[in-house]
């Protein structure tokens, strides 16, 4: 079963994401961070960050990997080849380059293809732009998280705070601004809600009041489509093609 959630940045996807993964026992993906881990090597490689072709080529040519911290029960370290990118994918610098790349139709091919056959693998909380619209538009549940763009602004800037990255509220404002205008206006997969979300406006919910509420529907809808055991996974077989069945150039460290 699939439980996809998208939003605009700074909307809290990911440390909701992981916390419903955890409260479920479900894995977690983390689609934005492929998108940051091939706009980051890119840049030092000097790949033009809108040349589809080269940046799918790129992409290709090293495993995208996510790995787990001693005694860890999700990933929290993104490889692209050999080099942990953790930490330098989420500098201003990378935010910055990411729309660009994220928007190649071309590269967007390649991930989706990757992340529906990561998806196929079992119970996963899956968060980014396009999971409910184009990566798994037969998810079991679909979230699209929001917040003002001030209060997302906000939570942002403490995160950064927290990281040691630059913090200053306004700038992360505009940035946040930029990005989100380049996601929602893109051709290839705009930053949307899908019809058969739920779209949550956490603006005033604490962290915890938006895990519950997530956690509780996916437990009613697994309870009611795949029976308590969770395990049916009919949403995630979307007719991959066999030659892309190949999992070398994307390896999920538990496997
Ligand atoms: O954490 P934050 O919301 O700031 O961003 P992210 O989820 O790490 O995604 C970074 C960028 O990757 C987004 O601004 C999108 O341009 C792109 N992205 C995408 O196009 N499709 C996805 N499924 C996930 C991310």
């Amino acid at each position: 079963m699939i439980i996809a959630i998208d939003g605009p940045a700074g909307s809290g996807k990911s440390s909701v994401a992981k916390a419903v993964a955890l409260t479920l026992g479900f894995h977690y993906l983390d689609t934005g961070a492929m998108y940051r881990a091939v706009a980051a090597k890119a840049m030092a490689h000097g790949i033009a960050l809108d040349d589809g072709v080269a940046l799918r080529e790129f992409s290709k040519s090293r495993r995208i990997r996510f790995a787990y911290e001693e005694g860890e029960v999700l990933p929290s370290r993104v490889f692209f080849g050999d080099e942990d990118m953790t930490d330098y994918i989420r500098t201003p610098e990378v935010d910055k380059a990411v729309s660009p790349v994220a928007g190649c139709i071309e590269l967007r091919g390649d991930m989706l293809m990757k992340q529906r056959m990561l998806g196929s693998k079992g119970n996963y909380v899956v968060e980014g732009r396009d999971i409910g619209t184009v990566v798994f538009p037969n998810a079991a549940l679909k979230i699209f998280l929001t917040a003002c763009v001030e209060e997302r602004a906000r939570r942002r800037s403490l995160q950064n705070e927290t990281r040691g990255l630059p913090s200053d509220f306004d700038t992360i404002l505009q940035s946040l601004k930029d990005r989100d205008d380049y996601d929602m206006n893109r051709d290839v997969a705009p930053l949307t809600r899908a019809e058969d979300a739920i779209e949550l406006d956490t603006t005033n919910m604490t962290e915890e009041e938006v895990v519950r509420t997530i956690a509780d529907m996916a437990k009613d809808v697994r309870d009611k489509v795949c029976g308590a055991d969770g395990g049916a996974n009919d949403d995630n077989l979307l007719g991959i093609p066999e030659e892309l069945q190949d999992l070398s150039c994307y390896e999920d460290a538990r496997s």
